[in-house]
């Protein structure tokens, strides 16, 4: 008979203690502590076919100059955009986890892939955990996926599920949502982290031993992570989040684990009556909103984003503030960066900023992680409090550093030629040292200020 235990887990990271605890000695967060109860082994089988469930690797051990390597086959998303972030399609037999705010387009995204996917005459099994077939049937007629390829079912029962892969045997497996399957063998209740934890590991298993490609859609929780979100990562071969403001139709989705490709690549589309649309050229899209008489506090930024390179605008707006300890307001950029950017123009520059509000926000929804983004992001703060303004026509890139000095900047010839192709003629960027570079980027034709100071970067900018 199996033997029942109850322990608490940690609903954020899925850490274990035997009692309860008011905050995570792992996560650091408090009241994450649920008491679930679990059987100390858990056999997860089908009710009604003899699927075996293995670990889902083969066994035994080789040297590995004998190892020989698998044929890794990409089935494509039918999407430039997707095909890139995955690193050229899912790999077969694959594990996906596509995360995202309820109502951003994850079903909407997945189930137009399925219908490219099913033209390339593939077979598919949708499980609708949370909706029912013919909300799954209305959205398909919306988007143009109806297909004879494309199987649903209304099911959330793990033990039932893997019937149906048994049955059907088919080449592209869809989990929407993996917070709403649950195992009859688990007593805990739907959508905890061992619930999440064991289904998503069977779902593995039988995608490796079976050959499916996956794709398994979760929530994420108000924090911004993924219910039981490190308990899942670590799990699945990717992890893609789809990210987006919610009353702006612009959708990013970005890689944050890929193991058969690059991370940090995004793909951008809009969200539309008819589905999701790529967006080839999302600078464009970005930049469209921008005057032509520029205001003062907007500066723009080549950022890489993976092999891509985007122009951004970043907007600062500061003002006297009526609070006893100002506001800082970071959209965009990371927030101690900010700081870090108005204690040098402060210090190294003499702007008194310590009772104004600043404002800062990227156009786009886009979350820059590059340090580059720092000069754009002071030129963008000192013209909005000196209310002055910038070239329209001119690009800013550089890390600041503590003494006001402008670092260099990698694959600056890519960030120049995208900048050259969207019309831009200046470039405010760090001193350049290395010849050979120097010799590729001369040739671009853009008007180069090479600063290696803040101050000559303000001198520039402001054509003083
Ligand atoms: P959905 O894919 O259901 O979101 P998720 O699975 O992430 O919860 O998308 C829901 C939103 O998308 C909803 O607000 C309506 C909108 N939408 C469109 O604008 N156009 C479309 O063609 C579809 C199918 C949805
Ligand atoms: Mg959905």
């Amino acid at each position: 008979m199996a033997k029942f235990k109850s322990k608490w887990v940690c609903q954020n990271c899925g850490y274990e203690s035997f009692s309860y605890l008011g905050k995570c000695p792992e996560c650091g967060r408090f009241s994450t502590f649920v008491e679930e109860i679990v059987q100390e082994k858990v056999e997860v089988k089908s009710k009604n076919s003899s699927m075996n469930i293995g670990s889902g690797f083969s066994s035994g051990y080789s040297k590995i100059t004998e190892v020989k390597l698998d044929k890794s086959i990409r089935i494509s998303s039918g999407m430039e955009e997707f095909d890139r972030v995955l690193g050229g399609g899912f790999v077969e037999g694959s594990l996906c986890l596509l995360a995202g705010d309820p109502g951003i387009g994850k079903s909407t995204l997945i189930l137009q892939t399925a219908k490219n996917i099913s033209n390339q005459d593939k077979k598919i099994l949708y499980i609708c955990a949370e909706e029912s077939t013919s909300q799954v049937k209305l959205r398909a007629n919306r988007l143009g996926a109806d297909s004879d390829n494309i199987y649903v079912t209304q099911q959330n029962c793990l033990e039932e599920i893997i019937g149906q892969i048994d049955d059907l045997k088919p080449d592209f497996l869809v989990v929407d949502s993996i917070q709403s399957v649950y195992s009859a063998q688990i007593l805990s209740s739907t959508g905890s982290v061992s619930q999440i934890r064991e289904c998503t590991n069977i779902i593995m298993r039988i995608a490796k031993q079976y050959n499916i490609t996956t794709v398994i859609i979760g929530h994420v929780t108000k924090e911004g992570n993924i219910a039981g979100p490190k308990v899942l990562e670590h799990m699945v071969d990717c992890v893609l989040n789809f990210e987006g403001e919610k009353y702006k139709t612009t959708r990013i989705l970005r890689g944050i684990k890929n193991r058969f490709g690059a991370v940090s690549e995004v793909g951008v589309f809009n969200m539309e009556d008819s589905g999701l649309i790529e967006i080839k050229n999302p600078s464009e899209l970005f930049l469209s909103d921008r005057e032509n008489i520029t205001t003062s506090g907007s500066t723009v930024i080549p950022v890489l984003e993976g092999t891509r390179c985007l122009l951004l605008e970043v907007q600062a707006l500061t003002g006297s503030s009526p609070y006893p300890n100002p506001r800082r307001v970071a959209r965009g950029v990371e927030y101690d960066r900010l700081l870090q950017i108005l204690a040098v123009l402060e210090k190294r520059v003499g702007l008194n900023l310590s009772r104004q509000d600043v404002y800062i926000n990227v156009i786009g929804g886009i979350n820059i992680q590059e340090p580059v983004a720092d000069l754009g992001t002071a030129l963008a703060v000192l013209t909005s409090a000196r209310d002055c303004v910038i070239n329209h026509e001119t690009v800013c890139l550089g890390e600041i550093g503590l003494n006001g000095e402008i670092r260099s900047v990698d694959n600056l010839e890519i960030r120049l030629k995208e900048a050259q192709k969207l019309g831009f003629t200046r470039a405010i960027i760090p001193k350049i040292l290395n010849k050979t570079v120097r010799g590729r980027i001369e040739k671009i034709n853009i008007e180069l200020f090479e600063v290696s100071k803040i101050t000559d970067a303000i001198k520039f900018a402001l054509g003083v």
